[in-house]
């Protein structure tokens, strides 16, 4: 029998390079040797969004048609919307009993999301639950491994201090899933920090390359490089990132031509831009042959899928904690 896998991403709409080379590439490589479950978690959203929920359902829909550009395919994968297989809300109640309000507040995601969205003395209940909800995310299909970004590891930490506390109190039922990390490299966002649409920094798959050209003219390089012939510093440079996403064998010459001032930023990003450009082409062309009328019911179907697995393990969860 195949291992299983699951993971998922906010349903925040249309993806953005550092998802596509993050996460999703190494999605669509398990898909051949593993059982894949790729969810797509609006009820995450609304820990943070519960009141700018607009756009949901576009949101929704927006990301699958991305997810299968890419390269996920629902005839190997099951995708799914979170809300649709209540089983995850039933099991994560049940594991708000057994987890110590301590290893909520100790998360690092959780002080980074205090501090980036303002949040003090505003924290909800359910942001503060955001990863006992994503543990039964992945223990509802008792999977094997996670694949995610490194800003996810102290989340699936906790999915496995939860599957430990649940199995030693009750019966051991569910395996402690590892988390299978990208080797690609890191990719900062257009201003240097984390790559986000909300932060307004994200170079999208599915835009215009005029679009992406005139993002990357107006990237963060470094701020001492301010003519042609300046010695520059490639390793705080956005730019100099992308590059290690595009050009493996170039990026030795690029930091040689940098460090010399024998290149200057206007051309080494036009060369960079052209270069992303070539890289995305085969995933922009893959929009045109996604079905997306039928993305309503493929999100549907794989949806009862999910909901077959997640509803087995809750009766064994039920059983095990003697609720009738
Ligand atoms: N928290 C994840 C993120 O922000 C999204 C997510 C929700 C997830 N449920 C999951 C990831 C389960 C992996 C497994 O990207
Ligand atoms: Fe960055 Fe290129 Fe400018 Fe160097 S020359 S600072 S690598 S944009």
């Amino acid at each position: 029998m195949k291992k299983k896998i699951l993971s998922g991403n906010r349903a925040t709409g249309k993806i953005h390079i550092g998802n596509l080379f993050g996460v999703l590439t190494n999605w669509v490589k398990l898909q051949s040797k593993y059982e894949c479950f790729y969810e797509i978690a609006d009820l995450h959203v609304l820990t943070t969004n519960y009141n700018h929920n607009e756009h949901m359902r576009s949101n929704i829909k927006e990301m699958a048609i991305d997810w299968m550009a890419c390269g996920i395919s629902p005839e190997k994968s099951t995708i799914f919307i979170q809300s649709l297989v209540p089983e995850h809300a039933e099991l994560y109640l049940f594991f708000s009993m057994l987890v110590p309000l301590g290893w909520l507040e100790r998360n690092p995601t959780l002080k980074e999301q205090i501090r980036d969205l303002n949040l003090q003395d505003k924290v909800n209940y359910g942001l503060l639950g955001y990863p006992v909800l994503q543990a039964a995310d992945i223990l509802a299909y008792k999977a094997d491994a996670v694949p995610v970004g490194e800003d996810q590891l102290s989340h699936i930490e906790i999915t496995r201090e939860i599957a430990r506390r649940f199995n030693s109190v009750y019966k051991s039922i569910f395996p402690e899933p590892k988390a299978l990390l990208t080797d690609s490299p890191k990719v900062p966002g257009l201003d240097g920090r984390k790559m986000s649409k909300s932060l307004d920094n994200a170079i999208l798959v599915d835009e215009l390359p005029e679009i992406t050209k005139e993002k990357v003219k107006k990237a963060f390089t470094d701020p001492l490089k301010i003519h042609k012939n300046d010695k520059g510093h490639p390793d705080g440079c956005v730019v100099f990132a992308y590059y290690k996403l595009v050009n493996v064998e170039k990026i030795e010459e690029v930091r040689k031509l940098c460090t010399q001032g024998k290149i200057g930023c206007v051309n080494c990003k036009e060369e960079l831009a052209n270069l992303l450009n070539k890289l995305l082409v085969p995933y922009r062309e893959a929009y045109s042959k996604v079905n997306q009328e039928d993305i309503d019911e493929i999100l549907e179907e794989g949806s009862r899928k999910a909901r077959k697995v997640a509803k087995e393990t809750l009766c064994e969860v039920k059983e095990v904690m003697n609720l009738w």
